[in-house]
């Protein structure tokens, strides 16, 4: 049996023999500025899915920013402890590669099931590769979040950096649904940025989840990425040693 860190360090390994054998490093970097700067500086255009076009920006989402937010999904989970007791099927909506809902469920064990969703049939491919890579037990779709099935009593939803990317009216009606999944009994967690990118939403989100009984946190995780991942974030200009995010957290 894999520790949690093997685990993810043969992740890891696997990862780069999967994007390292098409893109050369240079190209992976390339791919990782204009998605860093996309993320930035032009939030319109997320909306329209550009975020996962090309060849350079996918690598880098698979290859660099997967891994980092399994780092950082592992310790918010951690934090609060959402994987106690586990529950039993974890909705990932806007799943992307599926990294930041494998990392819910690693904690919660076997017996935990994911169901990822995402409108990019490339980010789905790669979710499953994921979860089967991880030794996760999970399934990903093609959808919407707006029609996503949201889990009753016992689930988990998680929405990671997603929520920032719905049109508005998707955005309203989605947080109608998570509240009122939370009184069916699914425990609700929302992640996004704190800095960087606007989110202008935040306030209302936060009101909305502190009302039902919830919390809204503020997080600064220091990780220890694998070498190539930290050459990657030199190279690019970056510098990720300590991750942040803000939470909404939920649950019955
Ligand atoms: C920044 S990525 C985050 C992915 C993943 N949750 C993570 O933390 O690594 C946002 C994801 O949301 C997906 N997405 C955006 N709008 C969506 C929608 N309306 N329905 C389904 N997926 C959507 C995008 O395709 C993308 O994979």
């Amino acid at each position: 049996m894999l520790s949690g860190e093997d685990r993810f360090n043969a992740w890891f390994e696997a990862l780069e023999a999967r994007h390292l054998s098409l893109l050369t490093f240079a190209e992976v970097r390339r791919g990782l500025q204009a998605l860093s700067s996309l993320y930035v500086e032009r939030r319109k255009r997320l909306v329209a899915g550009a975020a996962l076009e090309g060849s350079g920006k996918r690598a880098a989402f698979a290859l660099f920013y997967a891994p980092l937010h399994f780092l950082l999904v592992r310790a918010i989970a951690r934090a609060l402890r959402a994987a106690e007791p586990p529950p039993r099927i974890i909705a990932d909506i806007g799943c992307g590669t599926g990294a930041a809902g494998a990392a819910w469920a690693l904690e919660a064990g076997v017996g935990c099931r994911i169901a990822g969703v995402d409108r990019s049939g490339w980010a789905v491919e790669e979710a499953r590769w994921n979860y089967r890579v991880l030794g996760v037990s999970g399934r990903a779709f093609r959808g919407d979040v707006a029609r996503a099935a949201l889990p009753g009593k016992g689930g988990g939803i998680l929405a990671a950096f997603t929520v920032n990317e719905l049109q508005e009216d998707a955005r309203a009606h989605l947080l109608q649904g998570l509240l009122a999944a939370a009184r069916g009994g699914a425990r609700v967690l929302v992640l996004e940025p704190i800095a960087g990118r606007a989110v202008p939403w935040w306030d209302s989100w936060s009101d909305a989840f502190r009302t039902a009984g919830g919390r809204d946190d503020r997080w600064r995780v220091p990780v220890d990425p694998p070498e190539r991942l930290r050459l990657l974030d030199r190279a690019a200009g970056l510098d990720h040693r300590e991750l942040t995010a803000r939470s909404l957290w939920l649950r019955p």
